[in-house]
């Protein structure tokens, strides 16, 4: 099939480049022309694993790139829309780009399209998508908007995409319904697994996955809805933590306790520093915001957002109980991502935390496996960057872990040790066994587990770290 995808973000670059590999041919538009030079020279604009590979193997074949929106729609029978939806001040959704574009597409109408939502919209969107194609001159049989959302995660976007656990797609009429059923049958009918050069599986794809035909309205709320559920859940986790740490219990015992229910399960109950990205923040605001508009005071959201934010409050007081003051204190940081596996920064709690630490007088040097370059855009020269978690580590009072990348939880402990000016570890991404740092020599706090010092390291625990 001939597909547009238009916007080349996150979601565009990703889902444009695995419906080539699903072998569609596919036009990806944008109007930011350095952004498609960059891409056809060969650039890959962001840290996402298989998408080089994807991006070379399709480039100029099944992947072309354009800024010619009317001619791509010319061209398609589906065009996905995947343009940003950032927040408003008062924190709904920014819908002017998909209007635009909405605008732009009806241009291009000459048989019949279906015009597909792939980014993140509040419910009611399409309806206003198909009005805004319906006013600037297309006739109502040749056209329907339909709503595919996206479950992607950064880091891990093209498997996520191949190997989803359900494919959502929101459709008004049988015609539109069976254009998306086509897209998507290599994956659904499970051809796609079976090729040789297709992507690995990761271990827990189930495949092949369902398909789910919902109104469009439905398809929308399933989006919010999905994305509120999983913050809720970390901010719940959050929250169970705060009371572990005032009654002296581990949260990591209680998420294994609480999270082999099945009914409830152990994904995305890891405590932390809060949740950040693009997304989560986002989207829990726009959703508290779209249904306060429908009628509906969903205060829970304003309960999840609050203890979000709390929790990077509780994580400075813990620096503080760890070291006093922190006015000429060298703190070590590692990571600076929104999470592990991504080099992306925005509404990264990691960098929120660092920049209150600047603020309170500590110099800071930092180490992040892949968002150093965006966070030397933010950051300047306030912050030195390094080369290595040791490196930074050299001198410092502390070490601060605030990203969960996998690298972090396989340091060499006695390099860290012999770096460190203190053995003070804080751990906001709970990546280590507090008795296992005490027999290291540390004094190591992390979240919703009482803190350990070398002094009281257990029997039963060797002082190489190890457990008897
Ligand atoms: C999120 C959703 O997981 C995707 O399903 C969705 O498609 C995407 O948003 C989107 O709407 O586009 P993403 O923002 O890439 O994906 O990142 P997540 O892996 O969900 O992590 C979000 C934040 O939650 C990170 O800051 C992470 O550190 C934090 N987190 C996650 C926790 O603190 N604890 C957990 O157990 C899981």
């Amino acid at each position: 099939m001939r597909i547009a995808v238009v916007g080349s973000g996150y979601v565009g670059l990703v889902a444009g480049a695995c419906f080539a590999d699903l072998g569609h041919d596919v036009i990806l538009v944008d109007n930011d022309q350095q952004k498609l030079a960059a891409l056809n020279n060969g650039l890959v604009p962001i840290h996402e694993k298989f998408l080089p590979e994807l991006l070379s193997r399709h480039r100029g074949h099944r992947l072309t790139f354009s800024d010619n929106l009317k001619e791509a729609v010319q061209l398609s029978s589906a065009i996905f829309v995947a343009v940003g939806t950032p927040p408003t001040e008062s924190g709904e959704a920014d819908l002017s780009y998909v209007e635009s574009v909405a605008r732009e597409i009806s241009g291009g109408i000459d048989d019949y399209k279906v015009i597909v939502e792939k980014s993140t919209v509040p419910v009611y969107t399409s309806d206003w998508v198909r009005k805004i194609i319906l006013r600037n001159g297309a006739s109502p049989e040749s056209f329907d908007v339909a709503s595919n959302p996206e479950f992607l995660r950064e880091g891990t976007a093209v498997t996520d995409f191949l190997f989803p656990d359900r494919i959502v797609i929101g459709c008004d009429t049988p015609r539109s319904a069976e254009v998306l059923r086509q897209i998507y049958s290599p994956v659904t009918e499970g051809t796609y697994y079976d090729r040789a050069d297709a992507i690995p599986r990761p271990d827990r794809a189930i495949t092949p996955p369902p398909i789910i035909v919902t109104s469009t309205k439905s398809a929308e709320l399933i989006k919010h809805a999905s994305n509120a559920f999983l913050a809720m859940k970390i901010s719940f986790i959050n929250a169970v933590a705060s009371v572990c740490e005032s009654v002296g219990a581990d949260v990591n015992q209680v998420v294994h306790g609480v999270g082999t229910d099945s009914r409830i399960g152990s994904r995305f109950l890891n405590p932390g520093i809060g949740y950040g990205g693009s997304c989560f923040p986002k989207d829990v605001m726009a959703f508290r915001s779209v249904a306060r508009e429908c009628g509906y005071d969903f205060r829970l959201l304003d309960e999840v957002m609050r203890i979000n934010e709390d929790q990077r409050h509780r994580f400075l007081r813990k620096v503080h109980s760890a070291l006093w003051t922190l006015r000429g204190k060298n703190l070590a940081v590692l990571g600076l991502a929104f999470k592990g596996g991504t080099d992306d920064i925005r509404e990264s709690p990691a960098l929120m935390l660092v920049q209150t630490l600047l603020q309170e007088g500590s110099q800071i040097c930092a180490y992040d496996p892949a968002a150093m370059g965006r966070a030397r855009e933010i950051l300047g020269s306030s912050v030195v960057l390094t080369n290595s978690a040791y490196e930074a580590a050299h001198g410092a009072d502390a070490l601060l872990i605030l990203t969960e990348w996998e690298e972090f939880a396989n340091l060499d402990l006695s390099r860290i040790r012999q770096e460190l000016k203190y053995p003070i570890v804080i751990d906001g991404r709970n990546l280590y066994d507090p008795e296992v740092m005490a027999a290291q020599g540390f004094t190591y706090y992390s979240i919703g587990r009482p803190a350990s010092h070398p002094d009281d390291v257990p029997a039963g625990v060797m002082k190489n770290g190890k457990k008897a």
